[in-house]
C-alpha cells in the first residue's frame, strides 16, 4: 500500500508541484509548465488567488459570459454567468430578450431571515429547560452585543432565539434556534459567531442553573452552525403576457405553445425524476450568477433543492398557468446571497460583476439570480416543447469541436456550412474535419 504523504501542506507551492508532477506523471516537466502556465503574470493578483484556500498550486479557469437585456422591475441588467456549460449563456441572453419585448421580469424579496442552530443534548424535564432558557433568553441576546454591534447599526442582527424540544426525534435532543437579518452580507461568519457564542452562554449559565442536577449543569453541546435551509428568505420572479403574444415567429402557435409548456411545468410538479432535470436548469442560471458574484453556490444549491422537496416530495422550483387569456410562469425560492464581505471585497472579477450589475443590494442581487433562473427554465422549456434541446446544445458543441481541432478560419466556415443541413454529432464533426484534411492533402 502508498505510504501518506506528511506535511503536504509545509511544502512551497513549487515543491508541491514537483511533487504531484513526480508522483503522477510520466513526463513531470509537462505537467509542471503546464501548472505554471495557468499562473498570472501579476504577482501580486496570483498570491491573492493563492490565498483563497489551501495547498493552491495553480488557477483553474472558467468563462466569465455575458448575458444583455435583462428587463427586470422596469431597469435593464447586464448579468455575468460563470459556467463551463455550452448553451447555457446564449439561452439566458435569449430569453431575456424574449421577455424584454414583453414587459421584462418582476421580482420581488418576499422576505429575508437567516437561520442558525445550537444543537445539545440536555438530560431532564423539558419544563425544567423551558424555565432555564426563559428567565435567561435576554443574556443571550447580551452577550453576543460585541458580535452584533456593527450588524445593528446596519439594520440588522438577531431577531429570535427560541429553544425547540428535538426529543421526538433523538433522545434528549434540543435546539437553540436563531432567526437573523444580515441586510447585505450573506451572513455566515456573523451567524457563527453569534451561535459560537450562544453555545458558550449556554454552557455558563446550565453551570451556574441551581435547579440543575451535575449531569444537566453539564449538557452537551453537539454543535453549532447556521443553516443553509432558508425558507423564509425567499424570492419571487416572473412573467407574463397575453397568450397571443408569445409568438415569436409565423409557425409558432401561441394558444399551443402556452398550454404545451405550462403541461411540461405541470410534468415537473408532479414527477421527481423530470423535477430534478427541470430544476438543474434553473441552476444552471442561478449557479452561473451566484459564482459570479462570488457567493457560496453549494449552499445556494443545498437550500433550494431541500426547498424543492418541503411538501416530502421533490417538485418543480416553477409554475406557469394560462388565465383568462393570460400566460404567467413564475419561481419562488430561497436565496442566501451577499453583495458585501467573503469574496465580494476580494476576487477582481467578483468586484467588476458587481460593478457591472451596478452594485446590487443582496436583495437586488436575489432578484437577478432568480430571474435568471426563472430565464433559463424559459429558454429550456421552450426548446424542449419545440424543437428539440439537442439543436441548440449542437451548434455550441460544433464550435468546441472545431476549437478543440484548431480549424482555420477556411475549416471552421466550410464546417459550419456543411453542418447547416446536416445534424451535428461528435463523431460526424471528427469524421468530416479529418475528411476535409484528408482531401486538402
Ligand atoms: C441542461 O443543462 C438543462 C436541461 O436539461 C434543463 C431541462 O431539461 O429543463 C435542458
Amino acid at each position: 500500500m502508498d505510504k501518506a504523504v506528511s506535511g503536504f501542506s509545509k511544502l512551497s507551492k513549487e515543491e508541491k508541484i514537483e511533487w504531484i508532477a513526480n508522483r503522477y506523471f510520466s513526463e513531470p516537466t509537462g505537467a509542471i509548465s503546464l501548472l505554471k502556465n495557468y499562473w498570472n503574470a501579476d504577482e501580486k493578483l496570483q498570491k491573492l488567488h493563492d490565498d483563497f484556500i489551501e495547498n493552491t498550486v495553480t488557477n483553474f479557469y472558467l468563462p466569465l459570459g455575458i448575458a444583455p437585456n435583462f428587463l427586470i422591475n422596469s431597469k435593464f441588467f447586464t448579468v455575468p454567468m460563470v459556467i463551463e456549460e455550452s448553451s447555457v449563456v446564449a439561452a439566458a441572453s435569449k430569453a431575456a430578450k424574449f421577455w424584454a419585448e414583453r414587459g421584462g421580469f418582476k421580482a420581488t424579496v418576499l422576505n429575508t431571515e437567516k437561520i442558525g442552530q445550537v444543537h445539545f443534548i440536555f438530560k431532564g424535564e423539558t419544563s425544567l429547560l423551558e424555565n432555564f432558557f426563559t428567565k435567561n433568553k435576554s443574556l443571550f441576546f447580551k452577550e453576543t452585543e460585541n458580535i452584533t454591534k456593527n450588524m445593528q447599526k446596519r439594520g440588522g442582527g438577531i431577531l429570535d432565539i427560541v429553544l425547540k424540544n428535538k426529543t421526538d426525534l433523538l433522545p434528549n435532543y434540543y435546539q437553540l434556534h436563531a432567526t437573523f437579518e444580515t441586510k447585505d452580507s450573506m451572513g455566515a461568519n456573523f451567524i457563527n459567531s453569534c451561535l459560537e457564542q450562544f453555545a458558550k452562554t449556554l454552557k455558563n449559565l446550565a453551570q451556574e442553573e441551581k435547579d440543575f442536577n451535575e449531569e444537566q449543569k453539564n449538557l452537551q453541546v453537539v454543535m453549532s452552525i447556521l443553516s443553509n435551509y432558508v425558507p423564509n428568505c425567499i424570492v419571487r420572479a416572473e412573467v407574463s403576457c397575453r397568450v397571443e403574444d408569445l409568438a415569436d415567429n409565423k409557425k409558432t402557435n401561441p394558444q399551443e405553445f402556452a398550454e404545451k409548456f405550462v403541461r411540461a411545468v405541470q410534468i415537473a410538479e408532479v414527477e421527481p425524476y423530470r423535477a430534478v432535470t427541470h430544476n438543474k436548469g434553473i441552476m444552471n442560471g442561478i449557479d452561473a450568477v451566484v459564482l459570479a458574484t462570488g457567493n457560496d453556490f453549494r449552499a445556494v444549491e443545498a437550500g433550494i433543492h431541500a426547498f424543492a422537496a418541503k411538501s416530502g416530495k421533490y417538485t418543480s422550483l416553477s409554475h406557469a398557468k394560462i388565465e383568462d387569456g393570460i400566460f404567467s410562469f413564475w419561481i419562488e425560492i430561497p436565496l442566501a446571497l451577499g453583495t458585501v464581505g467573503g469574496l465580494t471585497s476580494l476576487h477582481p472579477l467578483v468586484k467588476f460583476a458587481l460593478e457591472m450589475l451596478e452594485k446590487p443590494s443582496a436583495k437586488e442581487l436575489m432578484q437577478i439570480v432568480a430571474v435568471a433562473g426563472l430565464a433559463q427554465n424559459f429558454a429550456a422549456l421552450k426548446s424542449l416543447t419545440t424543437t428539440g434541446i439537442q439543436e441548440g446544445h449542437m451548434k455550441m458543441h460544433l464550435g468546441n469541436i472545431i476549437n478543440q481541432f484548431e480549424a482555420t478560419d477556411t475549416e471552421r466556415l466550410q464546417i459550419v456550412n456543411h453542418f447547416e443541413n446536416h445534424p451535428v454529432s461528435h463523431a460526424a464533426v471528427v469524421a468530416y474535419i479529418e475528411n476535409l484534411r484528408k482531401i486538402k492533402l
